[in-house]
C-alpha cells in the first residue's frame, strides 16, 4: 500500500470478497473513496487521474471474467438521513457505501415507508440507480429523487434527476455513457404520503390471501417481500450469484402470438406501451437447465434466471454457461437472451 496526496493507494488487491458471485479477479491497483473530495483528489491526481477507471459498489451486479488492470474506485461513502419533510412526500438520502437492504430497512424503522417491495435486493444504495433495481411491482425510478455524482475527468460534482439519469428497464445512463465516468456518491428518494401499499404483483397477493391480512402496513409488506425473496433465491453471503442473471426479454405481440403458438404455457406480461415481456425464468427452465452446471457455474434449482456459484467458480465457466444458456433458448424460442449484471 502507498500513501500518495493523503489517498491510499492499494495494489494486487483480490475482488473476491467483493464480488457476490464470489469470483476470482485480483485489482492491479484499488483506491477506496469515501467522500466527493476523495473522487476530486483521484480525478486531479497526475497518473491516477488518466488512468481508465472502473467503479465497485456491492459488486451485485457485475461478472469479474478476468483480473482489472483498470484503477478500481471502491466507493464507500456513508451515511442516511431525513432530508426534508414535504406534505406530499419524505425525501430521505444515502450515501452510496450503504448497503441497500440496510437503507430499506432504516427507512421503514423511521417510519418514512416506500421502499418496502425492494427488500433484500443485495448491493449498495449507489449501485441501485446504476440498474435501476426493481421487484414485486417497483423500481428505483419510481422513488427517485435525485443523485450526486463526481465527474471523473473534470472533478466537479453534478446532480442528477431522473431525466438525466435515462432509467430503462434495468439500465441507465451509467451503463452507457457514464459508465467509468462518473462515481455516484449520495442517493435521495422520494417516499409519497400518504403512504399506499403496491401489492398487485402475483406472490403478494397469495400472501395477502394465505394470510387473511388484507390492509397490511408497509412493515408487513417488507416481511413478505423477504420471505418470498428467501424461499427462491440464493442468499450471496451462502451461495455466489449477481440475482437475476438474464433480462426479460421485451417482444412485438406478433412474436409473442408466434411463440404462443408453439408453446402455449409462455408466462408473459403485455406491457402498457402494447409489447409483451417474457420471462426468462421460464424459458430457461423450459429447456430444462435448472440444477445444471458447468464447472463449478451452475442454474440456480428454485430459479433458473439465477447463476450460482457452486464453490469455486471462474468468470470463464459462468460466461461458458451463459453461453450454452443463450444457445438453446435462441433454439427453442427464436429470442437473444441479454445478460443483466455487467460482465468485465
Ligand atoms: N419461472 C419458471 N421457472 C423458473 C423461474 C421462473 O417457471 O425457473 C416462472 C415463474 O413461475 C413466474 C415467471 O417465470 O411465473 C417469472 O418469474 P419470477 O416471478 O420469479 O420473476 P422473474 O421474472 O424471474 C423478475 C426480476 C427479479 C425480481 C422479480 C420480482 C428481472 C430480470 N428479474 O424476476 O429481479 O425480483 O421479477 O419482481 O427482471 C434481479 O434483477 O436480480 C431480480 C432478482
Amino acid at each position: 500500500m502507498s500513501e500518495n496526496c493523503g489517498m491510499q493507494i492499494e495494489s494486487g488487491v483480490s475482488l473476491k470478497p467483493y464480488n457476490t458471485f464470489s469470483l476470482p479477479a485480483v485489482a492491479r491497483t484499488l483506491v477506496r473513496v469515501a467522500s466527493d473530495a476523495d473522487v476530486r483528489r483521484v480525478a486531479d491526481h497526475p497518473q491516477l487521474g488518466r488512468a481508465p477507471k472502473f467503479v465497485l459498489g456491492g459488486g451485485s451486479n457485475i461478472i469479474l471474467t478476468r483480473d482489472m488492470p483498470q484503477l478500481v474506485l471502491k466507493v464507500e461513502v456513508r451515511g442516511m438521513r431525513l432530508v426534508e419533510e414535504r406534505a406530499d412526500a419524505w425525501i430521505v438520502e444515502a450515501g452510496a457505501g450503504e448497503g441497500w437492504h440496510q437503507f430499506v430497512a432504516f427507512t421503514l424503522a423511521h417510519g418514512w415507508p416506500g421502499l418496502e417491495n425492494l427488500a433484500l435486493i443485495p448491493g449498495t444504495v449507489g449501485a441501485a440507480p446504476v440498474q435501476n433495481i426493481g421487484a414485486y411491482g417497483v423500481e428505483l425510478q419510481d422513488r427517485f429523487e435525485s443523485l450526486d455524482a463526481v465527474d471523473l475527468v473534470t472533478g466537479r460534482s453534478v446532480t442528477l434527476h431522473a431525466p438525466g439519469c435515462a432509467f430503462g428497464y434495468r439500465d441507465s445512463i451509467f451503463k452507457h455513457a457514464l459508465a467509468g465516468r462518473s462515481v455516484i456518491t449520495r442517493v435521495r428518494f422520494r417516499l409519497p404520503r400518504p403512504w399506499q401499499p403496491v401489492l398487485g404483483y402475483l406472490e403478494l397477493e397469495r400472501k395477502r390471501a394465505e394470510t387473511g391480512i388484507d390492509a397490511p402496513d408497509a412493515q408487513q409488506v417488507f416481511d413478505w417481500v423477504c420471505a418470498i425473496r428467501r424461499a427462491k433465491l440464493p442468499d450471496p453471503a451462502k451461495i455466489g450469484n449477481a440475482g437475476s442473471f438474464f433480462k426479460n426479454p421485451i417482444v412485438t405481440p406478433e412474436q409473442c402470438r408466434d411463440i404462443i403458438g408453439r408453446d402455449p404455457e409462455i408466462v408473459h406480461y403485455p406491457m402498457p406501451d402494447g409489447s409483451v415481456k417474457l420471462a426468462a425464468g421460464w424459458m430457461i427452465d423450459a429447456c430444462g437447465w435448472k440444477g445444471k452446471s458447468v464447472g463449478q457455474a451452475g442454474v440456480y434449482e428454485k430459479q433458473a434466471l439465477v447463476l450460482v456459484n457452486r464453490g469455486s467458480a471462474t468468470g470463464s465457466e459462468v460466461m461458458l454457461l451463459a453461453q450454452a444458456i443463450r444457445e438453446s433458448v435462441y433454439g427453442r424460442f427464436g429470442i437473444r437472451l441479454e445478460s443483466e449484471p455487467v460482465v468485465v
